[in-house]
């Protein structure tokens, strides 16, 4: 099993933005559903240890979170935020800096086309992108760290429909050429059962 929940439970601002919830997420596509406030981006959160649990438990391959340097996990499940944020400067700076963390080699190309931009962004100011092309220059530098799990919060909720169908062309390619497995925020039950093989709906 890629993730485990048992009977997670973390509070904020002295209410429980999850309680007892429990949930297995396969290697694979995994789309999480539910409505604003739910805790979809609360628990992509919790996977890659930017915040943990004030009850219960998370395993990731059969190990508990705990165990995992939460750095390390980082270069190992990497997380596209719900809003973009970039590092000032150029595209390829924002990748370089993603591979060198990782220590990873980077082709900007080959990372730009599988974000789905062409070679031309590389040496765009990230200041001067649309939200669209930022989301996408997110997915690039998440793509950079070679991650064998990609957490994607929103990806297309600030794309118009040509770009949405692209970035999920992208994913699809991504899930066919790698072994990468994907556990995805949408709040949208159509491209929930597009882009997942199951979908988890979470509770208001
Ligand atoms: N630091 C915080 N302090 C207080 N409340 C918080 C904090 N972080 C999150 N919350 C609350 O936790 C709940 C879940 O937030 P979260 O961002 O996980 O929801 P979501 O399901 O991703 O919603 P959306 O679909 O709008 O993105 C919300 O009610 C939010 O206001
Ligand atoms: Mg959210």
């Amino acid at each position: 099993m890629l993730f485990e929940l048992r009977e997670v439970g973390l509070d904020r601002g002295g209410r429980a933005v999850l309680d007892s919830f429990s949930v297995a997420i396969p290697e694979g596509a995994t789309a999480i559903v539910g409505p604003s406030g739910a805790g979809k981006s609360t628990l992509l959160r919790l996977l890659n240890r930017l915040a943990d649990p004030d009850r219960g438990e998370i395993f990731y391959r059969g190990r508990p979170l705990g165990d995992y340097e939460p750095l390390a996990l980082r270069r190992e499940v990497s997380l596209v935020p719900q809003l973009p944020a970039l590092l000032e400067g150029t595209v390829e700076s924002n990748l370089r800096y993603a591979a060198e963390l990782a220590g990873e080699e980077l082709d900007v190309e080959e990372t730009l086309a599988r974000a789905g931009l062409d070679p031309s962004f590389a040496g765009r100011d990230v200041a001067k992108l649309s939200v669209g092309e930022q989301q996408r220059a997110m997915l690039a530098r998440a793509l950079a760290q070679r991650p064998a799990v990609l957490l994607l919060d929103e990806p297309t909720s600030a794309l118009d429909h040509a770009a949405r169908d692209a970035v999920e062309a992208t994913l699809a390619r991504l899930r066919r050429e790698s072994d990468l497995s994907l556990v995805l925020v949408s709040h949208d039950p159509e491209q929930a059962r597009r882009l997942g093989d199951r979908v988890v709906e979470m509770p208001a």
